[in-house]
């Protein structure tokens, strides 16, 4: 990756992960490491982690483990009066998230939280920039409401994301009336160590803490309206099921959609097909060329096969076909801990970066 970065900067950003130990802090590690924008000068984790080394602690899940520089490093607390870092992506598991990163944004830093703590505050923005990267204009309401000089953002639920990618486009351009959603969730999704081996392996668990409502909710504030300093939720019914399945990386929706002009399946195709996403998120180190793509492959997509489109970033949609209860069906996947969390979030400060929203860092 060698895009220069904006606003003439000579130096990277410095940045911080908090939660670098986890599933999806290990992600954030992976994509920064060799950032062109951003440079990892902190790796924060809990009191049980913090004065050892990063390699000693992290048992490393997925790929190439880091390089020696960042495994040799000493984990830090997730102290804003320890981390220096003016910009923090934040990894942290949701029982400390609140607090934690209240305090990072109330002491100046700018945030990018993976948690759900604050997501459907009225004044934070819950953001994937190809999708609705307009409402990232709540931060300035955000720091007048609460005088700080800091700001939080925050990506969404791994499974609205993918499914919120999917459809934006056909919610854009034909209105969706209802949508019905039954997930398939990797074990990832539970981060590390998650759900022990014997409860899923050869199994299926239909159930997942609090998943159907912040999916639910998650999906209007995302295809919602950023107007006058606020967003207006969009205003659609959404049913969701959500299940864990024996998959280790990658979330599989089958979705049911009833619309306000009903699209045929080859007018749903083109219009997913021609999305380009946002026009301001082109060219960002870490968004796909396309983030959405439709196979004409009648048993895809697949998690084994597909998950890695688009280094990660690319959620694939498949078996669009008319539906005779609602009118039309399909089935979305994306990767739950990069398009679904650390590459989100990342993904998210390049937005900020490229429009100046990183300046006063
Ligand atoms: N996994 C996914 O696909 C996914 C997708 C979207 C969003 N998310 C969200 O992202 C966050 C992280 O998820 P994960 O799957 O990576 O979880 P995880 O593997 O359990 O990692 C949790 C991280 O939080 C740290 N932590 C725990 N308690 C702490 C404390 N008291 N103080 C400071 N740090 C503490 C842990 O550090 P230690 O190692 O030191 O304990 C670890 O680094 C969660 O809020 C989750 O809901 C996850």
């Amino acid at each position: 990756m060698t895009q220069p970065i904006p606003g003439n900067r000579k130096a990277k950003w410095p940045v911080a992960v908090l939660g670098a130990t986890g599933a999806v802090g290990q992600m954030f590690v992976r994509l920064l490491s060799d950032h062109p924008w951003f440079e990892i000068t902190e790796l924060a984790a809990s009191e049980r982690s913090a004065g050892k080394k990063y390699g000693e602690v992290t048992r490393w899940l997925d790929g190439p483990p880091p390089p020696a520089s960042i495994q040799s490093r000493r984990v830090i607390a997730c102290d804003p009066g320890v981390v220096t870092a003016p910009i923090v992506f934040s990894a942290l598991d949701a029982v400390v998230a609140g607090e934690v990163e209240q305090a990072f944004a109330g002491a100046g830093k700018f945030v990018l939280s993976n948690a759900k703590n604050f997501r459907m505050e009225p004044d934070v923005p819950l953001v994937i920039p190809e999708v609705n990267g307009d409402h990232l204009a709540l931060i300035e309401c955000q720091r007048k409401r609460r005088g700080w000089d800091g700001a939080i953002v925050t990506n969404a639920n791994c499974s609205a994301t993918v499914a919120a990618v999917a459809l934006a486009p056909l919610h854009q351009k034909f209105g969706i009336r209802q949508l019905f959603l039954s997930t398939m969730q990797a074990v990832s999704g539970a981060g590390y160590p998650g759900v022990p081996s014997l409860d899923i392996i050869g199994n299926v668990i239909p159930y997942i803490s609090d998943e159907e409502p912040k999916l639910e909710r998650e999906m209007l504030k995302l295809l919602g309206k950023f107007e006058d300093g606020e967003i207006l939720s969009a205003a659609f019914k959404v049913s969701a099921h959500t299940n864990r399945v024996p998959v280790e990386n990658g979330h599989t929706i089958c979705m049911t959609i009833g619309f306000e002009e009903t699209p045929t399946p080859e007018a749903a195709i083109e219009t997913m097909r021609t999305w380009e996403g946002l026009a301001s998120t082109k060219g960002l180190p870490t968004r796909p060329q396309h983030p959405l793509v439709v196979t004409d492959a009648v048993d895809r997509p697949q998690p084994k096969r597909d998950v890695n489109a688009g280094n990660g970033m690319t959620v694939t949609v498949g078996r669009v076909r008319r539906d005779a209860v609602l009118d039309l069906r399909m089935v979305a996947l994306g990767h739950n801990t990069v398009r679904g969390a650390a590459g989100g979030s990342v993904l998210n400060a390049e937005l900020l970066a490229s429009t100046g929203g990183l300046d006063s860092t």
